[in-house]
């Protein structure tokens, strides 16, 4: 399917300070890389605040392991054999293709990247895809390209993660220590991940170099079935699309995870509780619950690693239903090869006093992509405003003097700092019309804008006015923090914070 870039939204990120690239942009920029301007970034650390806030909410413990790795690690992991993409190569002009790319482009076949060789091959054939670049035939192979990104560290061949799952994975034995030789073990880590994609598009959703997410629970296989915090969850209706459902309807149902269970789709109690923490994360970051679903992988669609996976999905008005978080059954794959590799041990005693070489299930996904989702889905493109949910509005306020004298921006200044020291992300602001200082946040999508008027010279209240509805109150500066706090992360009504300025 070939993407929409939606030309608008792209240009309101760039003019507003979201996303810039890609990079370096003055020196003919690379594909897949991109900066972070000073919207996007304060977007991008309450995204990743409430992620953090939601594994911690979990018992997970963040860990931060290094970004390279020497070759043998990956050998081990199974990515220096297995993270490939097929490839086909131009009979004329010899230049390489990505052979699902080009099934997706030219046939009604969305999802194309799990698909054998044969099959594309095939594709190709009967669709009679050409070579976009001179218009010849391709060669009848397909060709593996490794994604990982190859770098020597002291001459010794390395390469940048392609994961941050592996590098959690390593120091198990610390773990093991550490929390006291007990399971399971709950892990998790925020950082930089590079994928050598052959031909980078949709964005930031497919840079070359992203933030991962990935929570990592190690356990013994007995235990994925007595995993006491189930009970909990089993009841709540998650929107499951099963590989069988795929088959014959574009349509996905909306079952508890027990009854997922018990139609077979979910192997356990532990995995079926690591889908709904899948889950939660994404509604808690604020995408609308109607844009997501789970989508269980096909069985040759399944990593080198899985043998259960279902991934998250968002609906994004630029690209459809986009992939954004894959939850796996990792098995004792991980510390197995490691083990082989290493000729370290990684078995371990369990509660039953039996050896046991821990599995581990997987959380992974990203911070672009659900920050990407925020910017598309709540892009008010004819308003030009960013109604991104408070709680991740990039700026909490703004805080505007009305005119720049009779001391106006010193009361100004005061309220700015006395909301910064209360942690909130705020600016100031004061050049040009109220109006223009209006539309410039609600453009970066700031929650609340406080101006400072001539009757706070007199009764000490400033007027907060919501982003979405204009709506405007008056409050008492010695309770504005309080009320912004309010309005951030509970539901009250606007009106209700103060009185009602006509
Ligand atoms: N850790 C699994 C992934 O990167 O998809």
């Amino acid at each position: 399917m070939p993407e929409e870039y939606d030309e608008e939204l792209l240009s309101h990120l760039v003019q507003n300070g979201f996303i810039w690239g890609p990079e370096p942009e003055v020196y003919n920029g690379l594909a897949g890389f991109y900066t972070y301007g000073p919207m996007g970034k304060l977007l991008k650390n309450k995204v990743e605040g409430v992620i953090r806030d939601v594994f911690k909410e979990y018992h997970f413990y963040e860990v931060e392991a290094p970004v390279i790795l020497p070759k043998e690690v990956w050998k081990a992991s199974g990515h220096l054999e297995s993270f490939v993409d097929p490839m086909v190569v131009c009979s004329d002009c010899e230049k390489t293709f990505r052979a699902d790319n080009l099934v997706e482009d030219n046939t009604e076949i969305e999802a194309a990247d799990g698909l054998s060789d044969e099959k594309l091959l095939r594709e190709i054939d009967e669709n009679d895809i050409k070579c976009p670049s001179c218009g010849s035939e391709f060669e009848d192979r397909i060709e593996d390209f490794n994604l990982m990104m190859e770098t020597s560290v002291a001459g010794r061949e390395s390469y940048n993660r392609p994961e941050t799952a592996t590098t959690t994975y390593l120091p198990f034995k610390r773990y093991w220590r550490f929390f006291r030789k007990k399971f399971p073990i709950k892990v998790f880590q925020i950082g930089e991940a590079f994928r050598n994609e052959i031909s980078p598009r949709q964005h930031v959703l497919r840079g070359r170099e992203f933030t991962q997410a990935e929570g990592q629970i190690f356990l013994p296989p007995e235990m994925k079935n007595d995993w006491p915090q189930y009970e909990d969850v089993k009841d709540e209706e998650l929107p499951f699309w099963s590989a069988e459902m795929q088959e014959d309807e574009d349509d996905w149902e909306s079952l508890t995870l027990e009854e997922a269970q018990e139609r077979g789709y979910i192997g356990s109690d532990a995995y079926s509780w690591s889908v709904f923490v899948a889950y939660n994360l994404f509604t808690s970051v604020g995408i609308p619950k109607e844009r997501i679903r789970l989508r269980e992988h096909k069985e040759d669609e399944k990593a080198h690693y899985a043998k259960e996976a279902w991934d998250v999905e968002i609906k994004t008005d630029s690209f459809g239903w986009t992939e954004v978080c894959g939850v796996h059954d990792r098995t004792d794959y991980d510390l197995s090869r490691h083990q082989e590799y290493s000729n370290e041990s990684f078995v371990v005693r369990d509660s039953d006093n039996n050896k046991v070489v821990p599995h581990v299930l997987e959380i992974a996904f990203g911070t672009d992509r659900p920050v990407f989702s925020l910017l598309d889905i709540f892009f008010d493109e004819k308003e030009g405003k960013l109604e991104v949910p408070n709680h991740v509005a990039p700026l909490d306020a703004a805080v505007f003097p009305l005119v720049n004298k009779d001391d106006l921006p010193e009361v100004g200044e005061e309220i700015f700092r006395q909301l910064h020291d209360r942690k909130f992300d705020v600016e100031y602001d004061d050049t040009g019309s109220i109006g223009k200082r209006y539309a410039r946040n609600d453009a970066k999508g700031t929650a609340v804008c406080i101006t400072v008027d001539f009757d706070t010279l007199d009764d000490d209240t400033v007027t907060m006015r919501d982003r979405d509805s204009e709506e405007q109150v008056r409050v008492d500066i010695s309770e504005l923090g309080d009320r912004l706090e309010e309005w951030l992360y509970t539901d009250v009504e606007f009106e209700g914070l103060g009185k009602p300025v006509e």
